[in-house]
């Protein structure tokens, strides 16, 4: 059987994604310096264990970090502090906002693929997957859609500023990276921030608005905080999104089969989603600090060490799911690790699952064949923490 990671050669360097476990677990990466974790049962020890394992990893790195840019991102804390920095964002972002945006996710849906409608190619990342979570987030957040395109560069520019786990080994490259992706953070910093100096003056129904009100034990976020909060709401929610959906699309073409089933009952594609998800995780490793000397998989693990949770591995880890390398929209239960686990559980999940579902839903609905070409193949992430399309073009026809 050739896998879909087969097939396009996907982070070559990535073993487990091809079915070869690694030997243990838990491993020591000398080069990096930091330990690797593949297992499912061991990252889920990890991820509720958020004593031992923090999420706070600037006094480890190597390098320094400008605090600024880490203040208010709420993926980085630790309780009591995140508990209380989640409570504010989750009161602003709320499943009930996000449901709300329902209707407006179809018709931004129906209106991007108005514009191909006809085409006999389309390229999925630029023609929807990348349009519609950045429109949804612009919208919610209330800033102009419009500017999408500078969204999209200045993401890209983010990423593109770091070359592999550079800035956990101490080196000269690793201080650059770290340089160079604070300075092209900057534009957007600036843009967030002029955005919410309009918002204390004159608020509206929008979740910047409710982020400068919103207030927990009568405290309310810094500017800056708030700033920061909806810089990482619009780029770490809009990639991951885009990749999510391109990957589910690649994954339905490698597997006709599934695609004929998902097609036929499309009760399947929110599983369609949810396997892909764990076959090709866009957040494939996460990163954690130990508090203090601990043992994991049988392996002992010093304090104040860097911890790299390969979650994409773990989603494939043969203990944990029958059959690991099949794709099966109709996997139950799916245990996955695509949205992380535990305190930090991605506080998007409900809105990607539900852009995940209509616009999957409309492109089957709209075009009756979606087909790779191996002239164009589709293109993917370089960075290692990362498995997903970046461009796909498709035949419609
Ligand atoms: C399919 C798309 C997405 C994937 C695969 C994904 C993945 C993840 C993962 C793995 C985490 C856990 C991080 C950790 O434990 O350190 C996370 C956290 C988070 N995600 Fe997502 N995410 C997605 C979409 C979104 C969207 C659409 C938003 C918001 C608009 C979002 C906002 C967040 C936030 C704020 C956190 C931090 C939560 C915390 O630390 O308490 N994500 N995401």
């Amino acid at each position: 059987m050739t896998t879909v990671v087969e097939w396009w050669n996907i982070h070559p360097e990535h073993a487990w994604l091809r079915g070869d476990r690694p030997a243990t677990p838990v491993e020591f990466d000398e080069a990096q310096g930091v330990w690797n974790v593949y297992g499912h049962a061991e990252c889920l020890e990890i991820l509720n264990n958020h004593e031992t394992f923090s999420s706070d990893l600037t006094r480890l790195l190597p390098v320094g970090v400008d605090d600024s840019l880490i203040e208010g991102d709420i993926s980085q804390m630790d309780p009591p502090v995140h508990r209380k920095y989640r409570s504010l964002v989750s009161r602003a972002f709320t499943p009930r906002l996000v449901g709300a945006m329902e209707s407006r996710v179809v018709d931004i849906t129906n209106e991007l693929l108005d514009a191909v409608e006809g085409k006999p190619e389309i390229e999925i990342a630029a023609d929807l997957a990348y349009p519609l979570p950045v429109i949804v987030i612009a919208e919610l957040l209330g800033v102009p859609a419009a500017d999408r395109d500078l969204f999209r560069k200045w993401a890209d520019d983010v990423v593109e500023s770091f070359s592999g786990f550079s800035f956990l080994d101490g080196s000269e490259q690793g201080e650059k990276d770290i340089r160079d992706a604070t300075q092209r953070l900057r534009p957007l910093i600036d843009y967030m921030a002029g955005h919410l100096a309009e918002r204390r003056s004159r608020p509206r129904e929008d979740l910047l608005s409710r982020l400068a009100l919103a207030e927990v034990d009568g405290e309310r976020l810094t500017d800056n905080e708030i700033v920061n909060v909806a810089n990482i709401l619009l780029v770490t929610g809009h990639i991951t999104t885009t990749m999510t959906l391109g990957n589910t699309v690649l994954c339905l073409d490698a597997h006709p089969e599934q695609a004929a089933r998902v097609r036929a009952d499309r009760s399947l594609v929110p599983g369609a989603i949810e396997e892909a998800l764990r076959t090709l995780s866009p957040s494939a490793a996460l990163a954690r600090g130990t508090t203090r000397d601990v043992e994991i998989g049988g392996t002992r693990i010093p304090k104040d060490q860097i911890v790299m949770l390969w979650l994409a591995a773990a989603n494939r880890d043969p203990l944990r799911f029958p059959d690991p390398e099949v794709y099966d929209p109709a996997r139950d239960p799916n245990p996955h690790f695509g949205f992380g686990r535990g305190i930090h559980f991605c506080l998007g999940a409900g809105l990607a699952r539900l852009e995940g579902r209509i616009a999957l839903n409309a492109l089957l609905d709209r075009f009756p064949v979606l087909r790779t070409d191996p002239a164009k193949p589709p293109t993917f992430f370089p960075t290692p923490d990362m498995v997903g399309v970046n461009t796909l073009p498709l035949h419609t026809s």
